[in-house]
């Protein structure tokens, strides 16, 4: 079968990667892609927001399923544009992806499941904000309701932070604001933890712990990602069961009771304290750097996974994960996530041996005539999987330094909490 994807980041190279190893995948084709996948797949120059034109090449290059990466498109509603259509779209459609598209949606249905989630208000204009804002305690948690790459979630020490904060939100900073949220702040340790759903069924898909900050000691500004070890180091058994019970079946119940066809990748973005889960938000996709640090360790076809997601035969499909842990270091261009150049050109790529448990995915890589160059904060991911999370850790380091790209900065820190030093 042909098959498309959506994106053009290192969580789609991953993918991409991975469909390229099953035997049931004849052509793929990547939307836009990037040069890591110019090498496995053909990179389609198209606009992925524009449903028709992505229609019309797929019916042309007889691509019979679609997986959509990013949320946007989601959101969007591409997985309702092809309903009825001879193309299957991994990806849950317009109504299950307001999971993602509008946290108040999300923290409606936790009022509703009774789910695990922090204490919230939702306010409707600055004034009603700030009133509420000069009588409570700190830190409080205060965000905008849509998508806004994850910039539109602020953590207040105090009034004044928390006032600016709701400033930018009423202000447009991240579209028209008719609502804005106030959280009670959680603390405890972050987890993301995946399942794949076919509407009816859903079956676990890894778990991890990702570092968001650019700094090491996850300090500094908040990024896409600076890397990633899985599993996460906080699950076990009974956590594990109360996830499923406390937060995932309610939520695929309510999104059942909303209509909505939900079928694809759910991240559960999770504060754990005490071995209680409590919900921060979910995704409706896969995390990124986390496709690219769980992907390598699934053992079973994920064409067939996919296929059998689309299909709603998800209970006859086995997922199984080697016992491998992984470590991905995102090797990004130095001043991001502030200001930094693109262009600047990554030598010596293709000569980089890598051994059977490592791989570098892509993400910020244009295919120029003068070779592969930059384009974007986060280059390039490095990704090792092993008995040892501190063997994954130094590989995929030393496989950065055999690069030894001058544009080049990582943390060296990635999994600090599952390696002692
Ligand atoms: P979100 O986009 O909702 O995942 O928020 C981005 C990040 O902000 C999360 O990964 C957490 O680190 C932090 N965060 C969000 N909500 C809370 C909360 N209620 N308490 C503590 N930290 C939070
Ligand atoms: N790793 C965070 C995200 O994909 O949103």
């Amino acid at each position: 079968m042909n098959v498309g994807i959506i994106g053009s980041g290192g969580r789609e190279h991953a993918i991409c990667y991975m469909l390229n190893k099953s035997k049931k995948v004849s052509k793929i084709f990547c939307f836009p892609g990037n040069a890591g996948t110019d090498l496995i797949a053909q990179n389609v120059n198209l606009n992925p927001d524009n449903f028709s034109e992505v229609e019309k090449y797929c019916l042309e290059k007889d691509i019979k399923m679609l997986v959509v990466g990013p949320e946007k498109p989601l959101v969007d509603g591409i997985v309702d544009h092809f309903k009825d259509k001879p193309i299957r779209v991994f990806g849950p459609d317009k109504i299950s992806s307001k999971l993602e598209g509008s946290k108040i949606f999300t923290k409606k249905i936790c009022q509703k499941k009774n789910i695990p989630t922090s204490k919230f208000k939702i306010f409707e204009s600055l004034n009603e904000t700030l009133d509420y804002l000069r009588n409570s305690n700190f830190p409080l948690v205060i965000k905008a309701d849509g998508l806004a790459s994850g910039k539109g979630v602020y953590v207040c020490q105090n009034f004044n932070e928390a006032k600016s904060a709701s400033e930018e939100i009423f202000n447009g900073k991240f579209g028209v604001a008719k609502q804005i949220l106030v959280e009670e702040f959680l603390d405890g340790e972050e987890m993301s933890y995946f399942v794949v759903t076919d509407g009816k069924n859903y079956k676990f898909f890894g778990s991890a712990q990702d570092h968001k900050r650019v700094g090491e000691g996850d300090t500094g500004k908040n990024t896409g990602g600076m890397g990633c070890y899985s599993p996460s180091r906080l699950l076990n058994d009974l956590l594990d069961l109360k996830i499923k019970t406390k937060i995932i079946e309610p939520t695929l119940d309510a999104i059942n009771e909303f209509g909505g066809v939900y079928k694809g990748f759910l991240y559960v973005g999770l504060m754990i304290k005490n071995n209680e889960p409590f919900l921060i938000e979910f995704n409706v996709r896969m995390g990124d750097p986390e496709c690219q640090t769980i992907l390598p360790t699934l053992n079973s076809d994920f064409m067939d996974i996919l296929v059998s997601c689309s299909d709603g035969k998800l209970n006859q499909s086995n997922i199984n994960f080697s016992n491998s842990k992984s470590i991905c270091v995102v090797l990004c261009s130095k001043g991001y996530p502030e200001k930094f150049e693109n262009n600047i050109q990554i030598k010596d790529l293709e000569k980089i041996k890598l051994h059977q448990n490592q791989n570098i995915f892509h993400a910020g890589t244009l295919k120029t005539k003068a070779g592969i160059v930059s384009n974007g904060g986060r280059v390039l991911n490095f990704v090792s999987t092993s008995n040892n999370f501190s063997k994954c850790r130094d590989e995929a380091i030393n496989l950065i330094k055999k690069l030894n790209w001058r544009n080049g900065y990582f943390r060296g820190d990635i999994g600090y909490k599952v390696i002692k030093t």
